[in-house]
């Protein structure tokens, strides 16, 4: 299933997904190609509405694209059926959506139980990660309740334990600092960072923020469903300038954003 490790490990040709509501069409995304190398952390910054969330859902394979192709560890979504793609995803990829989407009738304990079970990986759920996690994460203490019992900021840190207990080869993240004030953003970026680096996982991070833009190798920008810039970061090293407080934003992520 796996191709060359020089290979990228997700890249995208002239994807382009429209929506169609009735008679009207919303273009989201526009002629959008991009590779992206295996262990590489990635930003997509971008104004609101400008397709990052749906780029996010192509790249994952929760969508179909109207034009183009996605190819994930050398494999073209498109020559899979529903089946075998829902296993390329619970398999190689972990998930923060941009709405956490939990479970609303499980614990938070649960949600990620869950997670675990489906990922296909053997044996019993790794109770010495979830316990690090979590206690990175601040929800410890919150693991027995519902999601309508937890805050914002909470949920979208169980959604971030979720996607992270499975260590998955690629990890793709929407927002996943959009609830969060300034010491549990920090925490949040420090785990992707650190995830990233040593579990040697792959990361595509959508961010407002241009302090968590900063921390990924490659910063893409998207107007209007396009790639229209990239930049490379100067951060000679991203878990420290993640662990700061004081972190250099690009005055272009600023601009952006
Ligand atoms: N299911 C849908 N049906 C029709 N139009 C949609 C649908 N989902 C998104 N759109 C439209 O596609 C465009 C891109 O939406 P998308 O959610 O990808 O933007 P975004 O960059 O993630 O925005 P935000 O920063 O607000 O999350 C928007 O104009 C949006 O209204
Ligand atoms: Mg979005």
């Amino acid at each position: 299933m796996s191709t060359a490790a020089s290979s990228p490990i997700i890249l995208a040709e002239n994807l382009t997904k429209v929506y169609a509501a009735g008679k009207i069409q919303v273009t989201a995304v526009h002629g959008v190609s991009l590779a992206v190398e295996r262990g590489e952390f990635v930003a997509i910054v971008g104004p609101s509405g400008s397709g990052k969330s749906t780029l996010f859902y192509l790249l994952g394979g929760l969508t179909r694209a109207t034009e183009g192709r996605v190819v994930v560890d050398g494999v073209d979504f498109a020559t899979l059926d529903d089946g075998q793609r829902t296993r390329l995803r619970k398999h190689r990829i972990g998930f923060v959506f941009q709405k956490f989407n939990l479970l609303p009738t499980l614990s938070a304990m649960g949600n990620i139980e869950i997670a675990w079970a489906i990922s296909g990986n053997k044996g019993p759920l790794d109770l010495k990660y979830l316990d690090h996690l979590s206690d990175l994460l601040s929800i410890k203490s919150r693991l027995k309740h519902r999601p309508s019992e937890l805050s914002g900021g909470e949920q979208q840190r169980v959604a971030i334990a979720r996607a992270l207990i499975t260590r998955p080869a690629i990890v793709l993240a929407d927002e996943p600092t959009g609830n969060l004030d300034t010491k549990n953003s920090d925490a949040v970026l420090q785990m992707l960072v650190r995830s990233n680096r040593e579990l040697g996982q792959t990361t595509l991070m959508i961010t407002h923020n241009p302090e968590a833009a900063s921390i990924a190798n490659r910063i893409l920008y998207m107007r209007d469903g396009q790639i229209v810039s990239e930049e490379k970061p100067s951060q000679p090293d991203a878990a420290a300038a993640a662990a700061s407080a004081s972190l250099v934003v690009p005055s272009s992520v600023a601009a952006a954003v």
